[in-house]
């Protein structure tokens, strides 16, 4: 049995390009192109212990110290759904602890970071407790397609920058499987790329994400979507290869509100932005416009906005955040990140 305490950090990332409807076993209907984040992640460590019952999965999961029997489930499910390709889970006792370095209730989506952590962590034990080897490549690759089987969105969150997840015909090593790094070099304009993420709304999803991936699959609009998110994922290429603001800021908002116009005229329909939404996507266009510094906005499938924009005009856009939207953020909460470097690992004898 294997003593060591596996830890991986894991961050969160954000789609530029978005991932919206699904087939097979989490398989895209579309290749999506993310921002790797840098501060939102999740740490999660696992060791395992002696059991006495081989067959069945005995899980031990505190999230943030406490006892959480809604995640504890969600990942009994995933264990079961990739036990066979693991003899060790079945055979010890798994000892998980996770924890968030943001709110948990801040309504960011933690599903990226929290199944990026840990597929990370049941791979790297299963090199010690079940002797596999993996070359680096191969090991990230794997991490990428374990995570994709826990959430969509975290098979991107294994590499650092951006990554690519999904075929593509712009994209020769594009892969439905499991996510790629952004196979170009960007452009150095895009180095440390900023995300601040203004907390619009705090409370849950009205939507699970399987729920709303599942809205596609009778969408009067999936097969003009699926055409729109190739065109988008060439000109985003394009943009960020050449450093092309104006093409980057267009694509990246056009992306995030066809994911909200889909979401609306599904059925049933959802509406999830809020007043606040639409004041601070006002607002930031009209500086932009005024100002021509290359700020856009982007959205998860939820009221909270990321503002992306690059790291040279991080005091500017800072002061506006500050002086203009703050007023539309519940209690004034924004966390401020940044392009990251990718997951972390620790481990302890
Ligand atoms: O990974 P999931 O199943 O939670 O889906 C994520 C969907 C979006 O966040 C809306 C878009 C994306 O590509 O991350």
């Amino acid at each position: 049995m294997s003593t060591a305490t596996i830890t991986w950090q894991s961050p969160s990332n954000i789609a530029l390009i978005k991932y919206w409807g699904k087939h097979g076993n989490q398989l895209p209907n579309n290749a999506s192109l993310s921002l790797t984040l840098n501060q939102a992640a999740t740490t999660t460590s696992l060791s395992l212990k002696k059991k006495r019952k081989k067959a069945e999965i005995e899980v031990d999961f505190t999230f943030e110290g406490e006892k959480n029997e809604k995640f504890a489930e969600k990942i009994i499910h995933y264990l079961e759904s990739i036990k066979n390709e693991f003899p060790y889970l079945t055979a010890n006792k798994l000892v998980i602890e996770s924890a968030n370095s943001f709110p948990h209730s801040a309504g960011i989506a933690s599903s990226a970071s929290s199944m990026s952590a840990l597929a990370l962590c049941i791979l790297s034990q299963s090199m010690i407790a079940d002797k596999k080897e993996y070359k680096p490549e191969e090991f990230y690759q794997k991490a990428s397609y374990y995570a994709r089987l826990g959430s969509g969105s975290a098979a991107r969150s294994v590499f650092p920058d951006f990554s690519v997840w999904g075929k593509s015909t712009h994209i020769k090593a594009g892969n439905d499987k499991y996510a790629i790094q952004y196979p170009n070099k960007f452009n150095s304009d895009f180095n440390d790329l900023q995300d601040s993420i203004l907390i619009v709304n705090e409370k849950e999803k009205s939507v699970s994400s399987r729920a709303g991936h599942a809205l596609m699959n009778h969408h009067p609009m999936a097969a003009q979507r699926y055409k729109n998110a190739e065109s988008r994922m060439k000109d985003i290429l394009s943009a960020l290869t050449k450093g092309d603001w104006e093409l980057f800021c267009s694509t990246v908002e056009t992306e995030a509100l066809e994911l909200h116009a889909l979401m609306m005229t599904s059925n049933p329909s959802f509406i999830l932005m809020k007043p606040g939404t639409l004041e601070i996507i006002e607002r930031v266009r009209r500086f932009r416009n005024e100002t021509k510094i290359p700020v856009c906005f982007t959205l998860d499938a939820g009221p909270n906005v990321h503002l992306i924009y690059p790291y040279f005009e991080k005091k500017q856009v800072r002061n506006f955040i500050q002086e203009e939207l703050l007023t539309f953020c519940t209690k004034k909460k924004v966390i401020y990140d940044s392009m990251g470097n990718g997951p972390q690992l620790r481990i302890d004898e």
